[in-house]
């Protein structure tokens, strides 16, 4: 038995607001600025179109600059390409969220017009700042032509159950999805059905966990057995999972390997895994925080003020 999924390089989940996302994300944390123009180009021109930055990675115009060349070059549209950018904890809060937008319209609105999602990097602020920051993205939406720079989607990062519950009992618009770190050492059972109950998407960042996890003994006799890359195995296992998945790095040729782990339109393949490694990454107990200084962002206290 095989645990299989039909999808591929230009599959795209729709949303609860009716727009669709490209299931693979080019993510840019940690590229330096001077680089990520290039790879962006370079990732795009592979056939990603979906770019996941941040204001706090410091190369979201650079990230822009990038998507507007692929589309110069090639006579895409902007359409085609989805650019996420999120807004740092400073940024939370009515003024400070008003005043990111004008900055985030400074550093993109020229490159890319308008921007596909923004979030919320994290609930680590208060309650009080994240459902004002959060009125001025549903005003951006709502009112593009009141925007400093027209946003088509609002959504969360980083949130538990209870951020959510407090956001959706408060809120005009639902958040489009939460981006959470997701892979088989961290799977949070709980957190993903409260967000299948609320269509709300799951995507996954840090699928390869930063790198961390690929000297674990387990995975790499998971990859001697299959003969599958320990990185493959581990988007196999986050692809089947339902996720959009964020995948980062900057090699030219890992890029490209990350991509091609899903198979293009049309090509006789199945991003799929054996029975036998799907139940050995299956682990609902486990819950391995990789990133944040390993303080899980999701268990941040809601009662904050
Ligand atoms: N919302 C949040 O709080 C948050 C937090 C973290 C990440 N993210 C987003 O998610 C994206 C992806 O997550 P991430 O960057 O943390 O981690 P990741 O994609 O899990 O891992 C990236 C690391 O894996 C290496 N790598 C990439 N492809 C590989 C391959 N095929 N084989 C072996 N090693 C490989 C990279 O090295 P090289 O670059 O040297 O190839 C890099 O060290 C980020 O770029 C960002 O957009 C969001």
């Amino acid at each position: 038995m095989t645990k299989t999924t039909e999808i591929n390089q230009e599959t795209r989940y729709k949303l609860n607001n009716g727009l669709e996302i490209p299931i693979i994300g080019f993510g840019v944390y940690e590229i330096p600025a001077a680089d990520t123009a290039d790879l962006v180009y370079q990732a795009l021109k592979e056939g990603y179109r979906h770019i996941d930055t941040a204001v706090g990675y410091r190369n979201q115009a650079q990230a822009a600059l990038g998507v507007r060349r692929f589309l110069n070059e090639t006579g895409a549209l902007r359409e085609s390409v989805w650019c996420t950018t999120k807004l740092t904890n400073q940024q939370q809060g009515w003024e400070e969220t008003q005043k990111a937008l004008k900055e985030i319209a400074k550093d993109v609105a020229e490159a890319i017009s308008y921007v596909d999602l923004v979030l919320l990097h994290s609930p680590k602020t208060s309650s009080r700042k994240r459902l004002d920051s959060w009125k001025v993205l549903e005003e951006a939406v709502i009112k593009p032509e009141s925007s400093a720079i027209p946003i088509k989607a609002i959504g969360v990062s980083n949130f538990g159950v209870p951020h959510l519950q407090e956001l959706l009992a408060a809120a005009r618009i639902k958040p489009v999805l939460n981006q959470l770190e997701l892979h088989p050492w961290l799977p949070r059972p709980e957190l993903r059905k409260f967000l299948k109950d609320n269509d709300i998407l799951a995507e996954a960042y840090s699928p390869l966990t930063q790198g961390v996890k690929l000297q674990d003994p387990e995975l790499l006799s998971l990859e001697t057995q299959s003969g599958i890359s320990k990185a493959e195995l581990l988007l196999n296992w986050s692809f089947l999972q339902g996720f959009v998945v964020l995948v980062k790095s900057a090699k030219p040729k890992r890029i490209l390997d990350n991509l091609k782990v899903l198979p293009k339109k049309g090509e006789d393949r199945k991003v799929f895994l054996s029975d036998d490694i799907w139940q050995a990454l299956d682990k609902p107990n486990s819950h391995d925080v990789v990133t944040w200084n390993k303080q899980d962002p999701t268990e941040f206290p809601i009662d904050i003020k």
